[in-house]
C-alpha cells in the first residue's frame, strides 16, 4: 500500500490545487462511541478526473498519509502522485517512502475481460447467449466458442488465475466471441435480459457440503436463470458429487414448469480437468438438465439511488446505529463519521451494504446536507437498492 510518513508540515488549505492535482476537502473523523479512538483525517482529491481519498493519521512522533482502501483507483500511479503532491504542497519533511512511480509497468490490455458496469450500461448482443459459470481451466468454454461462432459467450468466475489463463487462451486462439467477467455467478443473471440466453453450463460447481448456502444453485438462483432462459433453453448441471445433484433435482422438481433431464456418466465432446480427475477415479458423472419453456417478462431494473437531505449532521451522526442490520437476503452497516472542515452539514459516512454474497463498501458524501454516493452509484443489484432504500429511510429521518 502506498504511504509517506513525514514530520512538521503545513497546513493544507482546501479547495486548492497543486500540479494538477486538485485537494477538495478534508474531513475529521466524528467519534460518536464511549470508546476514545484515533483521530483520522479523510483528504479528498481529484487526480487525472478521477476522484478519491486519502487518509490521514496523527501519531506522536510522525504523520503518515495514504491511500483510503475504499476508494482505491487505478493505476496505482495516479494515487501515488496524489501522495507525493500532498507532502509537497504542505513542504512535509519526508521520513519514508515508498510511492515512487518510476518502475510501473503498463496494465496490459484486457481486451475480453469486462467489468460488471459494462452489462448494467454497455452490453447488447443481436446473437444468442450462452454463459459458463465457473469455468475453471476454461476447457470446455473455450472448446464451446470455437465450435459454435454465431453465439456470445459469457464466462463467469471468480478465481483471478483461471481467469488470467484463459484470457491468454482466447489471444492465443483467436476467439472473438467470449467476454469473461470476474463476478459471483448468483448476482451476475440480474443484469442480463429476460429470454435471452440458450445455455446456462454450470460443470463441476463446488459442492460446498458443510456450507449449502455458499452453492450456486438456490431458488433464487434458479429463478433468475428461467427468466434469461430463452423458450426451449437449458440450465446444465454436470457434477461428481451425488449430494449437489440430489440438492439440484429437488429445487428443480419444485418449480411449476419446465422439463427435467437425467444422465449417468454421459459422454460430452470434451472433458473438463475437474471432469478428467473425477473419471481416473471411477467416480460417477451426473448431469441433470432444465429445460425450459416459458416467456418471461422483460424486468426494468430500479436504479433509483438518490437520497432526501439531512438538515443536522452530527444530529444525525449521534442518533444512528453503528450496528450491522441484517435482513434475508441483504443488510447494510453505517460504520464511521467524518465531518468536513470549514463546511456546513458536511461529511462522510462510511458503510458496507448489500449481498452477503458480494458485500459492497462506499462513503455516503454530504454537502451543505444533500447526499450522495461518493465515486458514483452503486451497481444496482436487487441487494443494493434495497438496502439503498433503508439506508434512506434513516438518514433522511428527521432527528432534529
Ligand atoms: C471445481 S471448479 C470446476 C472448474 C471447471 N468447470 C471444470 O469443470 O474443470 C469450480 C470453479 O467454480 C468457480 N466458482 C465458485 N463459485 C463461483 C461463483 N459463485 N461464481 C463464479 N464462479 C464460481 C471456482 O473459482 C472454480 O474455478
Amino acid at each position: 500500500m502506498p504511504h509517506i510518513v513525514f514530520n512538521n508540515n503545513g497546513e493544507l488549505i482546501t479547495p486548492s490545487n497543486k500540479d494538477g492535482v486538485d485537494f477538495k476537502f478534508i474531513a475529521k473523523s466524528y467519534n460518536v462511541s464511549e470508546k476514545p479512538k484515533k483521530t483520522e483525517y479523510k483528504i479528498g482529491v481529484s487526480n487525472q478526473t478521477k476522484d478519491f481519498l486519502l487518509t490521514l493519521k496523527d501519531n506522536k512522533e510522525n504523520k503518515i498519509v495514504k491511500a483510503d482502501k475504499i476508494t482505491r483507483v487505478t493505476p496505482v500511479t495516479i494515487v501515488k502522485d496524489a501522495l507525493n503532491t500532498y507532502v509537497k504542497h504542505t513542504n512535509a519533511n519526508v521520513l519514508f517512502s515508498n510511492t515512487s512511480n518510476f518502475s510501473q509497468k503498463a496494465e496490459p490490455q484486457k481486451e475480453y475481460l469486462k467489468d460488471i458496469e459494462y452489462f448494467v450500461n454497455e452490453f447488447e448482443t443481436s446473437n444468442e447467449i450462452q454463459i459458463e459459470i465457473g469455468f475453471g481451466s476454461g476447457r470446455h468454454l473455450l472448446y464451446q466458442a470455437q465450435n459454435n461462432p454465431d453465439v456470445q459467450f459469457i464466462g463467469l468466475e471468480i478465481h483471478t488465475p483461471s481467469i488470467e489463463q484463459v484470457l491468454k487462451q482466447i489471444k492465443i486462439l483467436n476467439i472473438r466471441n467470449i467476454i469473461i467477467v470476474n463476478y459471483d455467478a448468483r448476482l451476475f443473471m440480474e443484469f442480463i435480459k429476460s429470454n435471452s440466453v440458450g445455455k446456462i453450463f454450470v460443470h463441476f460447481p463446488v459442492p460446498w457440503d458443510k456450507k449449502p448456502h455458499r452453492r450456486v444453485y438456490s431458488n433464487d438462483f434458479i429463478y433468475e436463470a428461467k427468466r434469461v432462459l430463452k423458450f426451449t433453453g437449458t440450465l446444465e448441471l454436470r457434477t461428481d458429487s451425488r449430494k449437489y445433484f440430489d440438492f439440484c433435482v429437488e429445487l428443480l422438481t419444485n418449480l411449476s414448469s419446465g422439463k427435467i433431464e437425467i444422465d449417468i456418466n454421459k459422454d460430452l465432446p470434451i472433458s473438463s480437468k475437474y471432469e478428467d480427475r473425477w473419471k481416473k477415479q471411477n467416480k460417477n458423472i451426473y448431469d441433470v438438465t432444465l429445460h425450459s419453456f416459458t416467456i418471461d417478462e422483460e424486468i426494468e431494473p430500479n436504479k433509483d439511488f438518490s437520497f432526501g437531505k439531512i438538515n443536522n449532521l452530527i444530529k444525525t451522526f449521534e442518533n444512528i446505529s453503528q450496528k450491522a442490520v441484517i435482513f434475508d437476503d441483504y443488510f447494510y452497516h453505517i460504520e464511521d463519521f467524518y465531518l468536513i472542515e470549514n463546511e456546513k452539514n458536511s461529511g462522510l459516512i462510511q458503510i458496507t451494504f448489500g449481498s452477503f454474497n458480494r458485500p459492497l463498501s462506499k462513503y455516503l458524501i454530504i454537502r451543505d446536507g444533500i447526499i450522495s454516493y461518493y465515486q458514483g452509484e452503486p451497481i444496482p443489484t436487487s441487494s443494493n437498492i434495497k438496502a439503498h432504500n433503508k439506508m434512506k429511510e434513516i438518514l433522511t429521518n428527521d432527528y432534529c
